[in-house]
């Protein structure tokens, strides 16, 4: 009754991971079970433009690779995240001309993508590209460079590491519907010109007692086009308080959420982002709303958990 979730989901041909962030590494009580209990590790932010390019050419690793260093001395995988995203990217990529911003892209992935070669098993190398509708999101790429940008950056991703496997990440595309069929449409596409696409992450930041009904046919048709999909950013938030009623249909939602990975093989794992609801993003975001994750703020075990680990079992 030991094993760990890293190790009943290796048993399946699986990694299950946590996020983490670089503030949270000197909490000795959080990195035991994070260098314990997990096969993968992501960096929650660190890996980011913003950390790693914060003026126009000045490379910066430190953070992300405090991370890197601790997951190796831990024997975990490491998944890359991420390298194009509207989101904590610097200020001054907003005021490169047009007819530059290629360029700089292109950069920004081959420099970062270099840096970390043969240390990664996954890049997310677009993150949050469409908006609900399934139309492209407006960022500063898709309007200055257009909507080219998204195969660029996975062709410089693979020019870069022939071995890393290239993800397209996103939210609110774990069911079906008009984002997923967008992204669906666009890994289509790239498969049959020849643009180097490995996975979708489907990041799974759901919501307790909504777990889309059509998960599991969504993970099938995405592998059916001959790519793999991980669940990235895992968590399953509810209205505070806690009570036994919520965290049992936490645990039923977390089980249903595994189960749905483990019958499609080219689903190769789960993340869930940070493992414990003292480091959540949730809260900060959603007020009101939180203990999105399998460990209690106190590092007890919720009832999560053990729905993760019977349906790994
Ligand atoms: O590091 C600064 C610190 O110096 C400053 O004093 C403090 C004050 O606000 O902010 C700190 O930066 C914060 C950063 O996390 C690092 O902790 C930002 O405010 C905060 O907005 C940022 O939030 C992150 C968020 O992405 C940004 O959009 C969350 O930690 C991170 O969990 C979240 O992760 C994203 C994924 O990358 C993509 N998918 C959605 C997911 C959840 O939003």
């Amino acid at each position: 009754d030991t094993a760990t979730l890293g190790e009943l989901a290796e048993a399946k041909g699986r990694y299950f991971g946590s996020a983490t962030d670089n503030p949270e590494l000197p909490d000795t009580q959080y990195t035991q079970i994070l260098g314990s209990e997990f096969s993968q590790i992501t960096p929650e932010n660190t890996m980011k433009w913003q950390y790693t390019e914060p003026s126009r050419g000045r490379f910066d690793y430190t953070a992300a690779e405090e991370i890197v260093d601790l997951a190796e001395s831990n024997g975990q995988s490491v998944r890359g995240h991420t390298l194009v995203w509207h989101n904590q990217l610097p200020s001054w990529v907003d005021d490169v001309p047009a007819g530059e911003l290629l360029g700089v892209m292109r950069d920004h992935i081959t420099h970062e993508v270099d840096h970390f070669k043969g240390r990664l098993i996954h890049w997310d190398v677009v993150n949050e590209a469409f908006e609900e509708d399934g139309s492209r999101r407006q960022s500063v790429f898709q309007q200055k460079i257009g909507d080219s940008y998204i195969a660029e950056a996975f062709k410089a991703a693979r020019a870069a590491d022939p071995d890393v496997k290239l993800y397209y990440n996103d939210y609110n595309i774990e069911g079906i519907g008009p984002k997923s069929d967008a992204v669906y449409e666009m890994v289509k596409s790239f498969k049959a010109q020849g643009i180097p696409i490995d996975g979708v992450g489907m990041q799974a930041h759901l919501i307790a007692g909504q777990v889309p009904a059509s998960l599991q046919e969504n993970i099938r048709r995405f592998a059916d086009l001959g790519v793999d999909v991980a669940l990235t950013e895992l968590d399953i938030r509810m209205t505070l308080p806690r009570t036994a009623a919520k965290d049992a249909q936490q645990a039923t939602d977390y089980g249903a959420v595994v189960e749905a990975c483990l019958v499609v093989s080219r689903c190769v794992g789960i993340t869930v982002w940070d493992y414990t609801d003292k480091y959540s993003w949730v809260p900060s975001v959603f007020p009101g709303q939180g203990a999105a994750l399998p460990w209690d703020e106190d590092f007890a075990k919720k009832p999560a958990y053990h729905a993760i680990a019977a349906a790994l079992n």
